[in-house]
């Protein structure tokens, strides 16, 4: 079965600064071994989560969602720095999930902030939930300032520093996914 890590972006801008980042990081875990898919909270129209008791009655666009992160080992997930804490579009489909999807998969956390702070309390909260739905959050984590600069002119990066940052983000999900997907990291219930 080959290992897959597939990136979550919480904005629902066009041109997302986030989504280019969370590309980044995810041909990151191509190049290392990974089946890659990106998914695009924009794109896909879901609904409102409500705590109803029979989640099938959602439409199928929810059930998409939920199979394409069941589908993974390892997710990265972005998002960019609202009123210091992550989007309320991103909260809602995580809200639409939960253990069934996420628990003991791989996560690492990229944030985006317009300002010079970071998205410092963007990841915290995001690390916060992930804990809840029963995830593994590595370590490393990248917090992005200043979103309007990351992009050059022909749409590369050029800040060595933070692409470090994003590579050693693709490379541990995808290292870290790998062992626990070969049982080498195999948890008590
Ligand atoms: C509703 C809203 C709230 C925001 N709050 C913050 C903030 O608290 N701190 C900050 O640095 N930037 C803030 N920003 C700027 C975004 O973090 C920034 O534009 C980011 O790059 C958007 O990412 P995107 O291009 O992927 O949509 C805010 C933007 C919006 C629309």
């Amino acid at each position: 079965m080959a290992l897959r890590v597939i990136g979550i972006c919480g904005s629902m801008k066009p041109k997302s600064s986030t989504a280019f980042v969370i590309n980044y990081a995810l041909d990151v875990a191509k190049q290392a071994g990974a089946e890659t898919e990106f998914y695009d909270i924009s794109e896909h129209d879901l609904p409102f989560c409500d705590g109803r008791d029979d989640e099938s009655a959602y439409p199928p666009q929810v059930q998409k969602f939920k199979n394409l992160i069941k589908s993974a080992q390892g997710i990265i997930i972005g998002t960019p720095e609202y009123h210091n804490s992550y989007t309320g579009s991103l909260k809602n489909a995580l809200d639409l999930c939960g253990l069934a999807e996420f628990e003991h998969k791989m996560v690492g956390i990229i944030g985006v902030a317009g300002g010079g702070m970071g998205a410092a309390n963007a990841i915290a909260h995001l690390r916060a939930v992930m804990r809840g739905v029963g995830a593994w959050v590595v370590p490393h984590q990248v917090s992005i300032s200043h979103s309007g600069k990351i992009f050059s002119s022909d749409g590369i990066l050029g800040d060595p520093a933070l692409e470090k940052r994003l590579k050693k983000l693709g490379t541990d999900v995808t290292k870290y996914a790998r062992l626990f997907a070969a049982g080498l990291l195999e948890v008590d219930e």
